[in-house]
């Protein structure tokens, strides 16, 4: 059994975190003298720091308890936090499976750890069996393993096997981002099992709110507990926690939505698959796909030039561009320029 007091930076652990008096009353309604804010504007209250509500409908959504539940401002934030609240800077490590997404490796230089890349197999999957005892032991030095499944650019599902989970000795986050586009069941309910394993899913995708910002952590209470205790207390704003809520209140267009991406994203395999210079789509459990052309550098700019931005993936995977599903009018130009190059 893990001991997750002993995975906490010792300043964490000993951090007072900053309080709102606002938190000590319960009611909506109210004289409000405690915050300095003006009383004057439609935007002129601090937001929820505990976001109550989102959280409730997410409990609800999820079948999950409300103190499992963390939110951050996208899963940017709530990545940063974690390597924040287990990762001694200068010291402890983390472990990524390449190529993956590149906010592990940002969020790490950021916070001066030192990050272990293993390349994923040629079947882009992690290579568990291979690695060294030394991640395993007591004087692991790697605190944190971040595993994106589907991984983004590959666009697959990662197999995390439980054993691993059960035997790393340090906390394993697994990043759910595209989770909603395919059928995999959700790391979620593993969270039971597991001491060490936080599951992340953001607004960004599927629900389609990028620019909302909001992003989720699933883990257990004290795990959740640290991560409120380290966010700056009014971390998502106002509009954004609404903006949420609404989208949770109208499940039935989101569930429309997804089919109809899904179903244009089968009509773009298909019509990707019968340009001759492409050399291979591979599976894609996401909204994109990773594709592999003759000439990527090429391929991109003239793209470009077209007013067509795709993601030119070629530095980590050869000759491989990332596109993503977009709607049918978006994806008919793409493909009528691609067969126009
Ligand atoms: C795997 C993965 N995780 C997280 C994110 C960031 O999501 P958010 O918008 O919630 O910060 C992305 C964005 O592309 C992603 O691909």
């Amino acid at each position: 059994m893990i001991e997750l007091e002993k995975l906490v930076r010792k300043n964490i652990l000993a951090l007072e975190p900053y309080t709102c008096a606002r938190e000590e009353y319960s009611g909506n309604e109210g004289i409000f003298l405690d915050a300095n804010e003006n009383p004057y504007g439609q935007l002129n209250r601090y937001p929820d720091p505990k976001q109550k509500l989102l959280k409730q409908k997410l409990s609800e959504l999820k079948n999950i308890d409300l103190e499992n539940i963390f939110l951050g401002n996208a899963s940017d934030e709530i990545i940063d936090l974690l390597i924040r609240i287990f990762c001694n800077p200068g010291k402890d490590k983390i472990l990524v499976f390449t190529p993956t997404y590149g906010m592990y490796k940002v969020a790490a230089a950021i916070n001066d750890v030192e990050i272990i890349e293993m390349p994923l197999t040629k079947q882009f999957q992690p290579d568990l069996q291979n690695l060294p005892a030394s991640f395993f032991g007591k004087t692991n030095c790697c605190k944190i393993a971040f595993f994106c499944s589907p991984n983004n650019p590959t666009g697959n599902i990662l197999e995390i096997p439980d054993w691993f989970i059960s035997s790393f000795t340090g906390i394993v986050v697994v990043d759910e981002a595209y989770i909603d586009f395919c059928k995999q069941k959700s790391f979620i309910g593993k969270i039971a099992n597991h001491q060490n394993l936080v599951v992340l899913q953001t607004f960004s995708k599927s629900w389609g709110l990028a620019a909302a910002r909001v992003g989720m952590a699933f883990s257990n209470q004290k795990i959740v507990a640290l991560l409120n205790k380290v966010k700056p207390p009014y971390n998502i704003s106002t509009p954004n926690q609404l903006a949420a809520i609404e989208a949770l209140e109208n499940v039935e267009s989101f569930t429309i939505r997804l089919v109809e991406l899904l179903e244009e994203k089968d009509r773009l395999l298909n019509e990707l698959l019968s340009i001759p210079y492409i050399k291979k789509v591979f599976p894609s459990d996401a909204n994109f796909f990773l594709v592999e052309v003759t000439n990527a550098e090429k391929i991109y700019s003239d793209l470009l030039k077209a007013g067509i931005v795709v993601r030119n993936r070629s530095s980590v995977v050869k000759n491989c561009l990332r596109i993503s599903v977009g709607t049918r009018e978006q994806n008919l130009l793409l493909i009528e320029k691609l067969k126009n190059l």
